[in-house]
């Protein structure tokens, strides 16, 4: 009785709040925007060859999160997938206060398994252009991705103009399933796949069906007909564009179109104009195009693979003039787009990005750490592996957040990492044997707020003459990318060269072939994140580092989270103590939420 009572005086509490709240801020204010996701496998033609791919509520990509800074996005995830498990990563959302949202699987959270419902709930805290993914096995590879746009709140505008707001997701598709890919992969043999069977732009790719069975791939099939992206003539576009390949680095283009760079990974980039854009897996991108160029005829959207040698055709849209028919094929043959190989440009492309004027948000002129990280291949007992200095990571059964959080010490190895290799005697352009290498679930622990460097230095790959560019992406934060070089990084040298003045932030960034990438970062962001590069393949085979900061600081991890590894035996403990009362406390939480969305405040 005193328990209900209680209660009614908390929800007139909160009607008052609510008309008070509703009165003083008008329709602005922040809201929760809530999704509710199926994700199960279906058949699809997205390169007109019929394929399974993991589709959220039917489709690949992904429903676009539109959301408006401040608002608080819910996503209940559905596994349908019958056999296996899944997570979704927020890519770029730093998840400040709710580290346990991360979707990070074996990092943050227990995977969501088949026929569970998992809730994501996190703040869309800055404007910009993210992406979300799966963080579970090779499951990006098969489609499970989209895009997330957080607009400014009413009344701030962006310091530049468009008409028009578009999304453009890049993809790269493989006709074997990654569950092939990952058989090879973890095989003695090592078997690659090869290169990606097409492009994909906003989910739609070309493949050449010639000698193939109508039944197995059909280039009439309308679920592969070229995406387009229909313009008035004398209107500017804003083009968000956001890579999620699993392998490949692109040049981005529109036939006889030059577009301005405004936006990178969320903030404002100092302006610059070229025909083509360099986008690596997790990066995202807005760029202005005006439709200023002849308008009785329709123009390619093109892109094409860079940095390693292309097997893969190139990915085509249509840039469509209204109003022409968007499917009238342009008169011309599509752009073909820069060298592969052009690896100056990809280098001097990555350092014209800077932030913009009126928006830098200044580094610390010093860092508390720096930890230089050896990109390597590498054979462990057989295996092919990735490494950085020497270490090869492998995720342990028990979440890191969670073990770290309860005090679980024989979780991972305690060991810390190594900070740094043997610059002197390691020669970058030669194929070394690697034969030290080891693999390790160790992770580094930074001090809560302090400043750390990572400085990322590339080699040979185990291929003669090889060097692969790896896009690195940080959970959590955002960094300031300080520098890039050629060769091996030399600190008497290249710390000089920082560009401590304008440094963009960003989440991801490359690391080209043979060079170096020096960023810096604020652990300020209490919890556990990956540090990793963005192929699936090398993820896969243990291109990762975790950063531990705060930990201490983070709050109640939500019971959801718990069911793998050695976190089973918590959930048993807290269900005899209090776990009632923690489904009492959601199931009144979830009451109230829903009083106050039906008073819509
Ligand atoms: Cu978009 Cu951990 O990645
Ligand atoms: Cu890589």
């Amino acid at each position: 009785m005193v328990g209900i009572l209680h209660c009614q005086g908390l929800v007139i509490m909160l009607l008052v709040t609510c008309i008070f709240i509703a009165l003083t801020t008008g329709p602005a204010a922040a809201i929760e925007r809530h999704y509710i996701w199926e994700v199960s496998y279906q058949y699809k033609s997205l390169d007109c060859c019929k394929k399974l791919a993991i589709a959220i509520n039917g489709l690949t990509p992904g429903p676009t999160i539109s959301a408006v800074h401040g608002d608080t996005i819910v996503v209940d995830v559905i596994n349908n997938l019958l056999m296996e498990n899944v997570a979704i990563h927020w890519h770029g959302i730093r998840q400040r206060g709710t580290p346990w949202s991360d979707g990070a699987d074996g990092v943050t959270q227990c995977a969501i398994m088949p026929g569970e419902t998992y809730r994501y709930t996190f703040v869309a805290d800055r404007a910009g252009t993210y992406m979300y993914h799966s963080h579970y096995g090779m499951q990006k590879e098969a489609g499970l991705y989209g895009m997330i746009n957080v607009s400014l709140p009413l009344g701030v505008s962006e310091p530049f103009n468009y008409d028009f707001d578009r999304g453009i997701i890049l993809s790269d598709w493989y006709h074997h399933t990654s569950y092939e890919q990952a058989t090879g992969l973890s095989s003695i043999p090592f078997e690659w796949i090869g290169e990606p069977q097409s492009l994909l732009i906003n989910g739609r790719g070309n493949y050449n069906c010639s000698g193939l069975a109508p039944s197995v791939c059909n280039s009439t099939n309308p679920q592969c007909s070229p995406s387009t992206l229909t313009v008035i003539s004398g209107k500017t576009y804003r083009l968000r564009l956001a890579s999620l390949t699993s392998l490949s680095s692109l040049s981005f283009q529109i036939e006889d179109h030059e577009m301005t760079v405004v936006e990178a990974d969320g903030h404002y980039v100092e302006p610059f104009v070229t025909k083509n854009l360099y986008i690596y897996s997790g990066e995202t991108y807005s760029v202005l195009v005006t439709a200023n160029k002849d308008p009785s005829r329709n123009y390619w959207t093109s892109i094409n693979v860079v940095a390693r040698k292309p097997k893969t055709p190139n990915g085509l849209a249509i840039f469509n003039y209204y109003p022409n028919h968007f499917h009238e094929f342009p008169p011309t043959n599509p752009p073909p787009g820069p060298l592969w190989n052009d690896i100056q440009s990809q280098m001097n492309q990555s350092l014209t990005i800077k932030a913009r004027q009126g928006f830098i948000v200044s580094p610390p002129k010093k860092s508390d750490r720096v930890i230089v990280l050896l990109n390597t291949q590498n054979k462990i007992n057989g295996y092919v592996r990735w490494s950085l200095n020497n270490v090869s990571h492998s995720l342990p059964s028990t979440p890191y957040l969670i073990a770290l959080r309860d005090n679980m010490t024989d979780v991972f190895d305690p060991t810390p990492p190594p900070e740094d290799y043997d610059s002197e005697n390691y020669d970058i352009y030669s194929v070394s044997n690697n034969t030290n290498a080891n693999s390790s679930t160790s992770i580094y622990r930074l001090q809560f707020n302090s400043t750390v460097d990572i400085i990322l230095q590339n080699a040979n790959s185990m291929r003669a003459n090889c060097s692969e560019v790896h896009p690195w992406h940080l959970h959590g934060h955002d960094f300031w990318v300080l520098g890039y070089g050629e060769g091996k990084f030399n600190s008497s040298r290249d710390i000089e060269k920082y560009n401590l003045v304008d440094p963009i932030m960003k989440n991801t960034v490359p690391l080209h072939p043979y060079g170096w990438t020096a960023l810096r970062f604020q652990a300020d962001n209490p919890g556990v994140w990956l540090f990793h590069c963005h192929i699936e393949a090398h993820l896969f085979l243990g291109m990762l580092v975790v950063f531990e900061s705060g930990v201490e600081k983070v709050g109640i991890i939500p019971m959801s989270n718990y069911g793998c590894g050695k976190t089973k035996s918590l959930i048993k403990r807290s269900f005899d103590n209090g776990f009632f009362k923690y489904r009492l406390n959601k199931f009144m939480i979830h009451f109230l939420n829903t009083l106050v969305k039906h008073t819509q405040c």
